[in-house]
């Protein structure tokens, strides 16, 4: 089958030679040549030059672009120029600006100014993707769309306020069920009227979590109902590939679960926040989700960094050698290509310091020639095009309501961190050479060997119902602590936590005890835990590791002397295993060795060395293993075996052997079985 775009991978980047004249237009021809670049993402942030005022269209200048990357054999990811408003909509539509949680009406200045409830707004955003739609749609460079970029923007103005009002009236029906799921009986919320509910802006202390959840679900409905309006019109003009580029950013507005369903591919920003191994982790974090987010459908990496690492206040740049490996761990886990932002470092602008492919110190650099020696590796992997990641046995639960409930105040410990709890499991994973994908609990679970869901503080019923038919069916769970405790209208299952799980765990937590910051409990095992640690009762299962002590300093005696800490159950033809602290890094290690181990779950290659990426991609008979090796050693891997692709090699007889930062991509003999 071939890829999203035929027999090759895509390389290039966000291009917006509006910044530019023509004598740098010529030099970029020249440029993409040698850096094979076949890809370029067009008219993200043009808006203000398409349409310079309502309804009059300038399309001369983007048929020129488009025509000039063509005939430099080029191909197009045309952008609807949606996020960014040019100013003249703001003075004529100051009712769709967004407003801020604290009532703060913002104006034109920046980027993504808009509100996604205000009526002007959507008009405005239907009608340009129209008109590009209608001129381009059949364009020959034009082989994909990119509606919008990244939506992010939350807005509280009276407008979001009427629409949440409509989106709460289909979910609960009447004021009374409301009532009900947000619990208004507490501190005398109770709505009589529906105009006296509205968005959660800002107010004296905690807000209802209810109403907070339930806001975070409307958003990303209404975001994905702008999706759609636009892409609808799109698709009624061309018959290319339609999606938009999601970030996976620390924040969560969007559920990328529901995306993944509308659009024809899925898209990915990606952006790692920590430098050296930490960032290869983090690719693997991101791109094994957006694989997973699109059930099945192919995925590209739409925007990357070529040398940044952002930190609070601080751009790091990346390690020689970095800007190959971390496309690879991208196209390892399944992506179509690896596109950057931007092609051409911006001399003026925002994002002037934003890093490129092509420096602001020009092509004679470090970062260029590493981009040309990716471009050319890419070139080689062609073949790979249409090939998909080899099942992963191992999935870790992804929701983005149990994200949103878990984030709002008034939890017993402000380090209950659903991004960094996830993470963490997909990392130890990761660590031990498995694939992972990601998966919605109330998936169809039954592929996997082993599930893990680390922080699922809200379950819905249909949810709870899935994994215990996962694990009476032969599947080994882990489930992780303050999991399972509050159904999808955020409320406490009583009787004993995680009330969703109580049964398949066979056990029954009576109290939450967090952990002052610094405390350790110390287990039976030598391993310890921070963070959080509960008052667990076994009833049924077996205990693997008990508190010694559980008070602050963990000493021996504490209230949680001798109670179970780590427990695993049989139930049905599986296993339940539970985790009631957040154990040290060499604990969580081995608990989690000892799940694969009893699920059968192998890493990619046997004996593969510590800080090794292995991955396999497969198409029919044929197989491919990228091998990166973020390790500071060279990597030995005595079983490999094929023809190394990027050097066009056999691999020796004695296996294959990476060097430390080096990068290798075996397709492997056909098995004669
Ligand atoms: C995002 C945006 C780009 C650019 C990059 C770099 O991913 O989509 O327009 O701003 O970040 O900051």
């Amino acid at each position: 089958m071939p890829g999203l775009f035929g027999e090759s991978l895509a390389f290039g980047g966000d291009y917006n030679p509006e910044q530019w004249d023509p004598a740098v237009w010529q030099e970029d021809d020249t440029l993409m040549r040698r850096a094979g670049v076949n890809l370029a993402t067009v008219g993200v942030f043009s808006w203000a030059l398409l349409e310079p005022e309502p309804g009059r269209y300038e399309f001369a200048w983007l048929d020129d672009q488009l025509d000039r990357l063509h005939a430099n054999g080029v191909r197009v990811d045309l952008a609807t120029p949606t996020a960014s408003p040019p100013p003249w909509f703001t003075l004529a539509h100051p009712e769709a600006m967004p407003v801020t949680a604290d009532g703060v009406r913002l104006t034109h200045g920046s980027r993504d100014t808009y509100c996604l409830a205000a009526p002007a707004y959507r008009r405005a955003a239907v009608g340009i993707a129209t008109a590009l739609a209608e001129r381009y749609g059949a364009h020959p460079a034009v082989v994909m769309w990119h509606v919008h970029n990244e939506y992010a923007t939350i807005c509280h103005c009276e407008q979001s306020a009427a629409a949440f009002r409509r989106w709460l009236r289909a979910r609960h029906g009447g004021l009374d069920a409301l009532n009900w799921a947000w619990g208004t009986a507490f501190w005398s919320q109770r709505y009589t009227a529906w105009e006296q509910v509205g968005t959660p802006r800002a107010t004296q202390w905690h807000h209802n979590p209810g109403q907070t959840l339930d806001f975070s679900r409307f958003w990303s409905d209404l975001a994905l109902d702008a999706y759609r309006e636009q892409r609808d019109a799109v698709r009624a003009r061309s018959d290319r590939p339609v999606t938009t580029n999601l970030m996976l950013p620390g924040y969560q507005n969007l559920d990328l679960w529901a995306f993944g369903r509308e659009v024809d591919f899925v898209g990915i920003d990606h952006y790692p926040d920590a430098p050296g191994a930490d960032s290869h982790a983090d690719i693997a974090f991101g791109a094994d989700r957006a694989r997973s987010f699109g059930g099945g459908k192919p995925w590209l990496l739409i925007e990357q960094g070529s040398n940044t690492v952002y930190r609070p206040g601080l751009t790091l740049p990346r390690e020689p050698g970095d800007i190959l490996r971390s496309s690879l761990g991208h196209i390892a886990r399944g992506s179509d290509g690896a596109l950057f932002f931007q092609w051409r470092q911006s001399r003026a602008g925002a994002e002037m310091w934003h890093s490129a492919m092509v420096p602001h110190a020009g092509p004679d650099t470090r970062i260029f020639r590493e981009v040309e020696q990716t471009g050319a590796a890419l070139a080689r992997l062609g073949e790979l095009a249409g090939s998909t990641v080899s099942a992963p046995q191992v999935a870790v639960l992804w929701d983005a309501d149990a994200w949103w409930a878990l984030t709002a105040a008034g939890k017993p410990s402000a380090e209950l961190d659903y991004l960094g709890t996830v993470r963490r499991a997909h990392r130890m994973v990761w660590d031990a050479g498995v694939t992972v994908a990601f998966a919605h609990p109330e998936d169809d679970l039954s592929g996997y060997r082993a599930v893990l869901a680390p922080s699922l503080y809200l379950v819905s019923d249909v949810g709870a119902d899935s994994l215990r038919r996962y694990a009476e069916g032969g599947g080994t769970l882990l489930v992780q602590y303050f999991s399972g405790v509050v159904d999808s209208r955020h409320q406490v299952r009583t009787g004993g936590h995680p009330g969703a799980f109580r049964e398949l765990l066979g056990l029954r937590v009576e109290e939450h005890r967090p952990l002052a910051p610094g405390a350790v409990a110390e287990l039976s095992d030598g391993s310890s835990g921070t963070v959080w640690s509960e008052d667990l009762r076994a009833e049924g299962a077996e205990v693997l590791a008990s508190y010694l002590g559980g008070a602050v300093g963990g000493k021996p005696g504490g209230a949680l002397a001798g109670k179970p800490a780590v427990t695993r159950h049989r139930f049905g033809a599986g296993s339940g295993w539970y985790l009631s602290t957040r154990l040290d890094d060499a604990g969580y290690a081995a608990l989690l060795a000892r799940v694969l181990a009893e699920a059968g779950v192998e890493p990619t290659v046997p004996g593969q060395p510590a800080g090794v990426d292995a991955v396999r991609r497969h198409s029919g008979s044929l197989s491919w293993l990228f091998v990166l090796n973020h390790g500071e050693t060279p990597a030995r891997l005595p079983t490999v075996r094929g023809q190394e692709l990027l050097t066009g090699t056999a691999v020796p007889a004695g296996g294959l052997t990476v060097a430390p930062g080096g990068v290798a991509v075996v397709r492997e003999p056909v098995s004669s079985a």
